[in-house]
């Protein structure tokens, strides 16, 4: 019995005890949401300007939303002079450090290695081009001296700038587990002084290089058959026609001109951080002329992430390039070297390779000089 009264009595205090919370809450909680009520719409949108609410929580403001701005690289405002600081973070940073370290030196080693195999095939497919009617004992000038001056100043630059700039690339990877960190670091940074400074001889180059030889590299109608024919390099006995330089020439040319005047207008956008707004220019006229989907309004760090993907991007394709050629300017093809070597070519290599360049040679009028000279 008296257990009994015990029971109900604990029940009873138990639902007195619910009912005097349920009271507390609702006397908490009835009074601020008729504040709320009271001050109608105006009290809303005061907080809905800032996207709080009262009562600590974030009402219509949304953390997602406010890092997302961050992580899209919203631009806030910063009173030290560099501006650039305002940004807090700079997703563009990590998809370009994505690509660099991914794709570009993996592509990258692709290209230069895949060219390199492809002309050791070359080689031992077709071996070293002779000079099918064998040399004739007289040579006829080819090149000048302030051609091969100009010559040899672009290659010693190129072929330096090459090897400091994939020095940087892949140095890290391959050259750190084999030298050491502190002798690669030493040679980084020497090779990044000496890449900065052979910059401004290959630009001296590649604009001597235009005016000399610009007038014989216009494309003709023999570039055409030169080309359908392989240039004659895939058989024996065939020699298509050219002038002074042939098709495969031209495209080296223009190659050297075109793939240069990039490398060194990214390369000095590299040089003067920040300073320059090549890429916003570049995207603007393509706009302008109909070439959409690339983004006109380009941040100075953009600017500087798109700088080194191109530069590295052109530069190993130039060396590929470069490689074909300096490959088939030397063991490639049997006369081809004495070019630029003493500036002096065998006349039969010469009318073998540049048939109608010989023939325009040799009409000349006085010009003992061009004529054929006895080999010394
Ligand atoms: C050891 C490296 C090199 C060798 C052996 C070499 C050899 C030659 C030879 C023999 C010629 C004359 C071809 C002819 O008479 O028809 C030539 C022309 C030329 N070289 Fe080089 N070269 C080298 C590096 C370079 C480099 C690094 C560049 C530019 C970055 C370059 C750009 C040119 C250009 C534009 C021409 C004229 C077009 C042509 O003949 O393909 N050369 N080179």
């Amino acid at each position: 019995m008296i257990e009994r009264m015990m029971v109900n009595a604990r029940g009873l205090l138990g639902s007195l005890a619910l009912a005097l919370l349920l009271l507390a809450s609702l006397g908490v909680a009835a009074p601020d949401a008729a504040a709320q009520q009271s001050q109608g719409r105006e009290i809303s949108d005061e907080a809905l300007s800032g996207g709080a609410v009262p009562g600590g929580s974030l009402g219509t403001s949304s953390d997602s939303q406010f890092w997302r701005e961050v992580r899209r690289g919203i631009q806030g405002s910063v009173s030290i002079p560099d501006k650039k600081a305002g940004v807090l973070v700079e997703s563009g940073g990590e998809s370009w450090q994505e690509f660099r370290d991914g794709p570009l030196k993996v592509y990258g080693a692709w290209v230069v290695l895949g060219m390199i195999a492809l002309l050791a095939l070359f080689f031992v497919l077709r071996g070293r081009i002779r000079i099918e009617a064998g040399r004739s004992g007289h040579v006829i000038e080819r090149f000048g001296d302030l051609d091969r001056f100009t010559h040899w100043l672009t290659a010693f630059s190129f072929i330096l700038l090459a090897i400091t700039g994939m020095w940087l690339l892949w140095g890290r990877e391959l050259l750190i587990p084999l030298i050491g960190a502190a002798p690669y670091a030493t040679i980084a940074q020497w090779g990044k002084y000496a890449h900065n400074f052979l910059s401004f001889s290959f630009i001296v180059g590649i604009v001597l290089m235009f005016v000399l030889w610009v007038a014989h590299n216009i494309p003709n109608r023999h570039d055409l058959v030169w080309l359908a024919k392989g240039g004659g390099l895939f058989s024996k006995h065939v020699h298509p026609h050219s002038k002074k330089f042939n098709a495969g020439q031209k495209l080296i040319f223009w190659s050297v001109i075109l793939g240069g005047a990039s490398l060194a207008a990214s390369g000095i956008g590299l040089m003067f951080p920040f300073d320059t707004a090549m890429w916003a220019k570049t995207f603007n006229v393509l706009a302008a002329v109909g070439i959409e989907g690339l983004p006109t309004d380009v941040t100075p760090r953009m600017e500087m992430q798109l700088h080194t993907i191109w530069h590295a991007t052109v530069g190993l394709i130039m060396i590929a390039i470069i490689l074909a050629h300096i490959y088939i300017g030397s063991v490639g093809m049997e006369g081809a070297f004495a070019a630029m070597g003493s500036g002096k070519v065998d006349e039969n290599w010469a009318r073998e390779h540049h048939d109608l360049w010989v023939a325009e040679v040799e009409n000349k009028p006085v010009d003992q000089a061009r004529r054929p000279l006895p080999a010394e």
